[in-house]
């Protein structure tokens, strides 16, 4: 396990860090960055990792739908979101990650889950899987886009991959949260900030959690349930 210091850089080597100034801003960038941090860790080395995902599982939980209905995972990592998921018996789940080591360790851990899982090495700022999905989900990806042309090319994937009516899951860090993650900038935001970055969706349900990281410090999460409202 790393310490939070470490943690809170979160890569090794010739990887800068925000301190730096620097952020990648392409596909490629953003490819080798989050490549690098799963490969440098272990599952429980990075400050997100939790072994029962609560906040977000409360919130699938209060949309309340269908166990055939199709969710997906945006940024999904090594949460074990979706083996709650299969747990609770949902059988059309999609993880998508930038890390295909990340999304192999997932794998790797649900060798039964067969075709009820699928997982797709993808960029969330650019993604079509060529299907609609009634459920998405996203803890702690979106707060790394900084910049508004990165947060409309996500709001695209978004409408391109929610089906009429869907259903939004968004977690972030709040606004007494952390101001890096993985040594990366990010944005905090209070719910009703985060509410307004989704127009089009209403509020259902707002949470959060002081989130307690492997090592003990705490992150202050903001969550939202939202419903497309067509
Ligand atoms: C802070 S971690 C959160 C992981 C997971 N959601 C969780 O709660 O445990 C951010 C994750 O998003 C992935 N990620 C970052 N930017 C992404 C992007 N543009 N498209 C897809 N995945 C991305 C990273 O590889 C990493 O797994």
């Amino acid at each position: 396990m790393t310490s939070d210091a470490q943690a809170s850089t979160g890569t090794q080597g010739a990887m800068p860090a925000a301190d730096d100034g620097w952020r990648p801003q392409d596909h490629a960038a953003r490819s080798e960055f989050w490549e690098g941090v799963h490969d440098a860790k272990e599952v429980d080395g990075v400050s997100w990792w939790q072994s029962v995902p609560g906040l977000s599982l409360d919130l699938v939980d209060q949309a309340a739908i269908p166990t055939s209905a199709p969710i997906i995972d945006v940024g999904a990592g090594w949460s074990t979101l979706v083996d709650h998921l299969l747990t609770r018996g949902y059988d059309d789940l999609t993880a998508v990650d930038l890390s295909a080591s990340a999304l192999a360790t997932v794998r790797g851990r649900l060798p039964d889950a067969g075709s009820r899982l699928t997982l797709t090495v993808a960029d969330v700022l650019d993604l079509d899987v060529g299907r609609t999905f009634e459920l998405w989900h996203d803890r702690a990806v979106f707060h790394f886009l900084t910049e508004p042309d990165e947060r409309e090319d996500y709001r695209a994937s978004l409408h391109r991959s929610l089906a009429p009516h869907g259903w939004l899951v968004v977690a972030t860090f709040g606004p007494d949260g952390p101001t890096t993650c993985s040594g990366l900038p990010i944005c905090r935001y209070t719910h009703d900030e985060l509410v307004a970055q989704f127009p089009g969706f209403d509020l259902v349900a707002t949470a959060g959690e002081d989130h307690v990281t492997p090592w003990g410090s705490t992150q202050q999460f903001t969550a939202v349930l939202m419903r497309r409202r067509d």
